[in-house]
């Protein structure tokens, strides 16, 4: 039987030390599905997508893409089997232009074998889609940080992912932009046809574009629901969200 869960999370802990930055967290993504992670800085969101994205093994538990394990699998079986990320820190290849980045990024992903011919055509494409043709030349380390994520989400997208991982791709942007890169994601997701995990501390933005939320605490999943559920919990306005989204 198929399952409808694109990613389950089935009591996934990360032990660092003497911490946990995660403890027995279960969250399963259907496919298709658009969902938000927020909690307070340390709350362990981007080590989830670490253990969601084979960049670290969890320390307990099991995750599963499309119904596979993954346990002992390593960071490119993951983007194999159709997972994608972006860095909280951008980590493109600060010396190659974009476009090269975007090249070396698809002879990771599924298309990988695709003629080459068809490659370049990817890449075009998805550097348009996103944003970032008119950099293409560039020096990718000469680019500002916000410029860098988005090139990241046009790496993400060159490896032909189902589930995309975005992990604060609009930090330290205005109000206004954080609210285009919420329509450029949407924008994306239908193009695409993605399921997709946004980590984001700009929470109303965040809440008013996916469908549903978990929030993380110390390690733990504090709650997971629609965004009016979420800002409707104790819990959460408590550890997290104060008086900001009540009103
Ligand atoms: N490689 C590591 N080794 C040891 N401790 C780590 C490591 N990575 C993260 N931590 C710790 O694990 C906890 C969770 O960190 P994480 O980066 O996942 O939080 P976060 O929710 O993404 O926070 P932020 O909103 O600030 O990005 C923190 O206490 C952090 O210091
Ligand atoms: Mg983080």
């Amino acid at each position: 039987m198929t399952t409808p869960y694109l990613l389950e999370v089935n009591n996934v802990g990360m032990q660092f030390g003497g911490l946990k930055a995660l403890s027995d967290i279960n969250i399963r993504v259907r496919a298709g599905e658009f969902m938000g992670i927020i909690g307070p800085n340390g709350a362990g969101k981007t080590t989830f997508f670490h253990a969601i994205s084979g960049v670290l093994p969890p320390t307990s538990g099991e995750v599963l893409i499309g119904g596979q394990s993954m346990k002992n699998r390593q960071a490119q079986a993951f983007c194999r089997a159709g997972v994608a990320r972006t860095f909280q820190t951008p980590r493109v290849f600060g010396e190659m232009t974009a476009r090269e980045n975007v090249r070396f990024a698809l002879s990771f992903g599924r298309s990988a074998t695709a003629p080459k011919g068809r490659s370049s055509l990817v890449i075009d494409e998805v550097m348009q889609a996103v944003g970032v043709d008119d950099v293409a030349n560039e020096i990718a380390g000469a680019l500002p940080p916000a410029r860098q994520r988005q090139l990241e989400i046009a790496m993400a997208l060159a490896t032909s992912p189902r589930l995309l991982l975005l992990d604060e791709v609009a930090a330290g942007l205005t109000e206004g932009e954080v609210e285009d890169v919420a329509r450029l994601i949407a924008r994306l997701r239908t193009e695409y046809n993605l399921t997709v995990v946004w980590i984001e501390h700009a929470v109303k933005t965040l809440m008013a574009a996916v469908e549903r939320v978990a929030v993380l605490n110390f390690g733990q999943l504090l709650a997971d629901g629609t965004p009016a559920e979420i800002a409707a919990n104790p819990k959460v306005i408590d550890a997290y969200l104060g008086a900001e989204v009540q009103s």
